[in-house]
């Protein structure tokens, strides 16, 4: 059966990684979380030292870079995809404030995407995946057969990105989840290196109102009709 690559792009917290997982399960293919690999970059740029108040220090990431080696593993106990950072499971601490508060700076460095993105394509390689992330449609798969672009309401996105931090016990205001996705949002999309953007032939999903299950009614009418043109 002819296997696609699905690209989906979007803000912060806008529901993109529930969509791709979805996804992914109902037409089985593989997931990858594009996001979770720059924030396993900040996790370690944290543990070693290496910003300078809100900023990485970029040669000593640079000397870095070539040892940080992320993979996804099948978690058994959950079913879900683990990231791992150097050989350890991450996927708990890179969901971490501390971590959503320095990522986007680390996601504007040259060398960083460069990086990543090399290892996105690897992984895309063979298709039938789904990534989601920022520049997906636009850079790292210009020539996926699907691409989705997410958008949400700010007021519905930093209510969802509430709930999954209240999930795991961070206690944090709303003016604080909102005022954070703002600057993650700004920086985003004004980066020069790949920044948020949609790509030309990217179909448009606003989610603010759709429930899962309508919006995976969506993707799959979407997905199916890729695989007849
Ligand atoms: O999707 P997320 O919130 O886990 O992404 C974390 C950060 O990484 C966010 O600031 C945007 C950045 N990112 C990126 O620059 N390019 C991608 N392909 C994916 C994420």
């Amino acid at each position: 059966m002819k296997k696609i690559t699905i690209a989906i792009d979007g803000y912060s917290s806008c529901g993109k990684s529930t969509m791709a997982k979805d996804l992914a399960k109902i037409v089985k293919y593989n997931y990858i979380d594009s996001g979770a690999m720059y924030r396993a970059v900040t996790l370690y740029a944290l543990r070693n030292n290496l910003f300078e108040g809100d900023y990485p220090n970029e040669p000593a990431l640079k000397e870095c870079i070539n040892r940080i080696h992320i993979d996804f593993r099948q978690n058994e106990t959950t079913g879900k995809s683990d990231t791992y950072l150097n050989g350890e499971n991450v996927e708990k601490e890179i969901r971490s404030m501390e971590v959503a508060d320095k990522v986007s700076p680390v996601a504007a460095v040259g060398f960083v995407r460069e990086a990543l993105v090399k290892q996105q394509q690897e992984m895309g390689k063979g298709k039938g995946i789904v990534m989601d992330g920022r520049d997906i449609g636009t850079i790292v798969f210009p020539d996926a057969e699907l691409k989705i672009f997410v958008t949400a309401r700010p007021e519905v996105r930093a209510q969802r990105r509430l709930a999954e931090l209240a999930v795991k016990g961070e206690n944090v205001s709303f003016e604080e989840v909102l005022q954070n996705l703002a600057k993650r949002d700004f920086i985003d999309t004004t980066r020069k290196d790949g920044p948020l953007r949609q790509a030309g032939d990217a179909i448009v999903i606003d989610n603010s109102d759709l429930t899962i299950e309508a919006q995976n009614a969506q993707m799959l009418k979407l997905f199916e009709r890729s695989l007849e043109s």
